[in-house]
C-alpha cells in the first residue's frame, strides 16, 4: 500500500499473452514452514520463499516471538531463535494475517505455552478454528480462551490419535499446528482425516528435515514419532501450484500461448484435466507446463473440494474463465460456500453469473467490457485481474494490496508476456464511465 492511498491497477485488455514465466516459491507452503522453525534449536535457511507482504507480515510477528529472519544476497531467508521467552502473537499481526495462526502449535511444543489471538473471519466466510484447538488439546494441552485470546499450555505434550475432520473436509493449517505440534510431543500420533495439499506434504518433509519422524505425509492418515530436539536445516519450499494456474488460466482467457516453468505438474492434476476440458491445448514436462488456447473456451464444471480436487484457491479464476465460455458453467466452492465476491464484481464487468448457495452457473459471453471494480480477497483479486486482461477497453482494479499479499509481481510477470498492466495510486486512476457516456445496450424493462 502506498501510504494511506490505496494502490489500484488498470489494465487495457484484448492483448493475447505469450512467452515464459517462472513460478515463485509457494505462499501457503512457506508460511507454515516459517512458523514451524519455532521448532529448530539450530539456524534454518528457507530458499524460493516468495516476496509477499504476508511474508513479511509472519516474519514480523516471528520478529516478536523472539526469532531473526533476514534475506540474504542471495535471496534466501535465514531464520534463528534469539530468545525463546516470547510466547505472544498479538491481535494486530494475526488479525492481519490469519496463517499468523500456525506459530500455536511449535510455540506451545518447543517452549510449552503460547497466547494466541483468536484470527477472526474474512472475505471469504468465517474461519472456525475449533479443530486446531481440538487437536492441541488431545495432545494434552490445557486450553482456555480469554478476551479473544487462546491461552495455551503443556509441560510436555503426549502423543494421541486424532481426527482433523470438519463440516467442509480437511483443515490444511489445522493438520499443520497439529503435525508440527506432535514433532515434539512424547511417544505416537496419529492424525485421521489430515490434509493431502502439497503444501502439507512439504512442511512434513521440512520438519522431517530438522529431524522430526513423520510418514504418511499426502494421505489422510499422518503418523507421528515425537523426539526430544529438532535441530537445523537448509530447505527449499515447493513452487506455488495456485500462482501457477493463475498464469495459465490467464493465457487461457486472453487466448494466448505461454509456458510456466519451475513448477510440480502433478500438483495441478484436476485444474490440468479442466483446463483441458475448456479447451485449452496442454503439454506437461516434468518442471513445465504449456498452454495455448486458440478460440473461446468450452463450458465446464468445476467443484472446489480438498486435495487433490479443484482447489478453492481457484475458484473465482476459473469463474472468469467461465465467463468468456461458450455455454453454461457450473461452479461450486464445498470449502468456503462464501467465497464469491467476485462474482458481483463480475458481472459489472459484463459477465452473466447466477449464485445459489455455495455453487454458480456462469453462462458465458462473447466479451467482457472494461469498467472499474474492487476486489475484497486475494484470489478474488486475482480474478478481476484476469477479467480485465481479456475484457475490451480499460479495467480499473481497486483493493491490489490484497493482491500482493499472495502473488509476487503478477502484474510485472503479466506484463512480461505482454499484458498492458499499469499501478497508479488510486486518486489518478479517472473512472472509465468519466471517459465517455454510457451507451445503453441494453434498457432495462420500465
Ligand atoms: C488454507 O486455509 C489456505 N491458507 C487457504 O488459502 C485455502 O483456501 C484453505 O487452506 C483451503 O484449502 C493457507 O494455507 C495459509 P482450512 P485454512 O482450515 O487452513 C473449516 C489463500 O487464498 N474449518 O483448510 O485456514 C473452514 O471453515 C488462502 O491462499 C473448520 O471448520 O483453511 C473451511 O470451511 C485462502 N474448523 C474448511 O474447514 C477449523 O478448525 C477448510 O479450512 C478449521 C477449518
Amino acid at each position: 500500500m502506498n501510504g494511506c492511498v490505496r494502490q489500484c491497477m488498470r489494465i487495457t485488455g484484448g492483448v493475447p499473452l505469450f512467452g515464459t514465466v517462472r513460478a515463485s516459491g509457494s505462499k501457503n507452503a512457506a508460511l507454515p514452514i516459517m512458523a514451524a522453525t519455532i521448532l529448530a534449536d539450530g539456524p534454518v535457511t528457507l530458499s524460493r520463499v516468495p516476496n509477499l507482504t504476508d511474508i513479511d507480515t509472519l516474519a514480523l510477528l516471528l520478529g516478536h516471538l523472539g526469532l531473526e529472519t533476514k534475506r540474504d544476497a542471495a535471496g534466501r531467508l535465514r531464520i534463528a531463535t534469539v530468545d525463546r521467552g516470547p510466547t505472544l502473537a498479538n491481535h494486530e499481526l494475526v488479525g492481519r494475517m490469519r496463517a499468523s495462526f500456525c506459530v500455536l502449535g511449535p510455540l506451545l511444543a518447543r517452549r510449552g505455552r503460547a497466547i494466541v489471538s483468536l484470527p477472526g473471519g474474512c472475505a471469504i466466510g468465517c474461519r472456525p478454528v475449533d479443530l486446531h484447538l481440538k487437536g492441541l488439546a488431545a495432545l494434552g494441552a490445557e486450553i482456555c480462551i480469554e478476551r479473544g485470546y487462546i491461552i495455551a499450555r503443556a509441560e510436555r505434550l503426549r502423543g494421541a490419535r486424532i481426527s482433523l475432520a470438519g463440516p467442509h473436509g480437511p483443515t490444511v493449517t489445522g493438520t499443520a499446528n497439529v503435525m508440527a505440534a506432535a514433532a515434539l510431543a512424547r511417544g505416537h500420533t496419529t492424525i485421521t482425516a489430515a490434509a493431502r495439499e502439497p503444501e502439507i506434504v512439504d512442511l512434513g518433509r521440512f520438519l522431517n528435515a530438522l529431524g522430526a519422524k513423520i510418514e504418511g505425509l499426502g494421505t489422510s492418515t499422518i503418523d507421528v514419532t515425537g523426539v526430544e530436539q529438532l535441530g537445523g536445516a537448509d530447505y527449499q519450499v515447493i513452487p506455488d501450484r495456485i500462482e501457477t494456474a493463475t498464469l495459465l488460466i490467464a493465457a487461457a482467457m486472453t487466448r494466448g500461448s505461454i509456458q510456466v516453468t519451475g513448477v510440480v505438474p502433478s500438483h495441478l492434476t484436476t485444474v490440468l484435466r479442466t483446463l483441458d476440458a475448456a479447451g485449452a491445448t496442454l503439454e506437461v514436462a516434468p518442471d513445465r507446463i504449456s498452454l495455448a488456447m486458440p478460440e473461446n473456451p468450452r463450458a465446464f464444471k468445476a467443484m472446489a473440494r480438498p486435495y487433490p480436487r479443484i482447489p478453492t484457491d481457484v475458484q473465482a479464476q476459473l469463474m472468469s474463465l467461465a465467463s468468456l465460455a461458450r455455454g453454461r458453467s457450473r461452479l461450486a466452492d464445498h470449502i468456503f460456500p462464501e467465497r464469491f465476491q467476485h462474482v458481483a464484481e463480475l458481472i459489472r464487468l459484463g459477465a452473466v453469473i447466477e449464485r445459489r448457495g455455495d455453487r454458480a452457473t456462469v453462462t458465458g459471453v462473447d466479451s467482457l467490457t472494461g469498467t472499474e471494480v474492487t476486489s475484497s480477497d486475494l484470489r478474488a483479486c486475482a480474478a478481476l485481474v484476469l477479467a480485465g486482461l481479456a475484457a475490451r477497453g480499460t479495467t480499473v482494479v481497486r483493493g491490489i494490496d490484497h493482491l500482493d499479499r499472495g502473488y509476487e509481481q503478477l502484474d510485472a510477470k503479466l506484463n512480461k508476456l505482454g499484458a498492458r498492466i499499469e499501478r497508479m495510486t488510486d486518486n489518478e486512476s479517472a473512472p472509465c464511465e468519466r471517459r465517455r457516456p454510457l451507451a445503453c445496450h441494453s434498457p432495462v424493462a420500465a
